[in-house]
């Protein structure tokens, strides 16, 4: 697709797919046909792309009561890949692919990555996980698609990642952040400056990171990181990519998913602008169109730099993320945005909520930096205890740990443990 297409280019594109999209999924799917004819609509009820705010959402729970196959709109025989969300309660959901779908999602992560700074010629390291997971093979067929030479090493084996990196001196890292974490350690354990490695550029996505934690990579490995945001249910990674030359919040690639902002509560549409959760509908897709598809994930819609397409704040969370403490709405990645102004504190923590008398308590478990000393240690946790108290309105504890004690992730990070009886 044209980069310089113009909005009201955009807008018709958007459109007629739109329209194509909501025909395919009546015609080749019984659950959004019984979904569209109860809330009255039907494929003509589209003809503008504000039409689409009548039609109902589809959530996580609808796909899983379809499991495995039922929001399929093409024969299963016409299917060429099938991807699986774990989650972490019930069953998966399952997403399928058909040739033209893995083409589409090739093309978006090659444009991905090129905005990220890649080019042809360049060489891969994948260490998003291979398998049902859609981070590595997403990632492995855009950076061939581009014409980079792919390393497909998937998650885990810290020391060999460490290894091969060295060894066949990649320009490009694709990873989940806090992984990325555990192979700086890794790189410092063997005694290899991890700045003097080849790596470049660093695609970093698959759970919410913020600005302290893109300084912290950039400034440790010489490199430049961006966001990279997608979720299974509506393809995978390469939904939406932040580009390198402005590091402003990804792009969401509208040529293919048209983004809404509703309400978490109310289902109420908003402005752009204005945070909320994140809808999307596919435009493109031909095994599983997704149609306002509520991602949980809160965010907001910004104009597009220099483009037509508009981007979206980094996310600050999942809203099924958000802990309330004592009545406070908090978070994860607010505690994270102040522990790593803490230059003497690392940047592997994990917070524990329990609530051992009738209140709630919040223990923030972070490793001092190998190199730092007790006492500014202790300074450093006390300034953590008086920022969150001060800017987020809660009182936490620090317990400090020593460098190397707490658990590492090979994928997705789990930040918090919440041992609060259920209610
Ligand atoms: O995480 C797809 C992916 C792989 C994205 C590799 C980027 C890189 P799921 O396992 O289905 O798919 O999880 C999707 O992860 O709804 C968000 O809550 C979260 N997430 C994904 N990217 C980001 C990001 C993949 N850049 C869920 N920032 C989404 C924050 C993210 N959260």
């Amino acid at each position: 697709m044209d980069p310089t297409l113009s909005i009201l280019q955009l807008r018709a594109l958007q459109l007629e797919r739109l329209k194509e999209t909501i025909a395919r999924a009546v015609a080749g799917n019984p659950a959004y046909r019984a979904k569209f004819d109860a809330a009255g609509v039907s494929p003509a009820s589209i003809s503008s792309l504000e039409d689409l705010a009548k039609f109902p959402f589809t959530s996580k729970a609808d796909l899983r009561a379809a499991y495995p196959f039922g929001f399929l709109a093409v024969p299963q025989t016409d299917l060429v890949r099938i991807h699986a969300s774990s989650g972490t309660t019930g069953k998966p959901t399952v997403v399928g692919y058909t040739q033209g779908d893995i083409d589409t999602w090739a093309d978006l992560m090659a444009r991905s990555i090129h905005a990220a700074g890649g080019r042809r010629g360049m060489k891969v390291h994948i260490a998003y996980g291979y398998g049902l997971f859609t981070g590595g093979l997403g990632a492995h067929y855009g950076a061939e698609r581009l014409g980079c030479a792919v390393i497909p090493m998937s998650g885990g084996q810290t020391e060999r990642q460490v290894q091969l990196i060295t060894d066949f001196a990649p320009e490009i890292i694709m990873v989940t952040p806090s992984y990325m974490l555990a192979i700086l350690d890794e790189f410092r354990r063997q005694g290899i400056d991890p700045r003097s490695s080849s790596l470049r550029i660093g695609i970093f996505g698959a759970e919410p990171w913020g600005e302290g934690m893109r300084r912290e990579i950039e400034e440790a490995f010489d490199i430049t990181a961006v966001d990279i945001y997608g979720l299974s249910e509506v393809m995978g990674p390469g939904v939406a990519q932040e580009y390198a030359d402005t590091k402003d919040g990804p792009t969401i690639w509208e040529d293919h998913f048209y983004p809404e902002i509703v309400d978490p509560e109310t289902g109420a549409l908003l402005p752009d602008g204005e945070e909320g959760e994140l809808i999307l509908t596919s435009l493109t897709k031909e095994a599983m169109p997704v149609i306002r598809y509520r991602t949980r994930d809160l965010t907001r819609l910004l104009p597009g730099q220099g483009r037509a397409m508009r981007r979206m704040a980094r996310i600050k969370a999942r809203s099924d993320d958000m802990l309330i403490i004592r009545g406070v709405n908090v978070f994860p990645s607010q505690i994270e945005e102040q522990l790593l102004k803490c230059t003497r504190l690392s940047p592997h923590y994990v917070i524990d909520v329990s609530r051992p008398a009738r209140t709630d308590e919040v223990t923030v478990l972070v490793e001092r930096r190998p190199d730092a000393g007790d006492a500014d240690c202790a300074a450093d946790a006390a300034a953590l205890v008086a920022r969150v108290k001060d800017i987020i309105g809660i009182s936490i504890a620090v317990d400090l740990k020593t460098p190397g004690s707490l658990d590492r992730s090979q994928g997705k990070a789990k930040r918090v443990i919440d041992r609060r009886p259920k209610i």
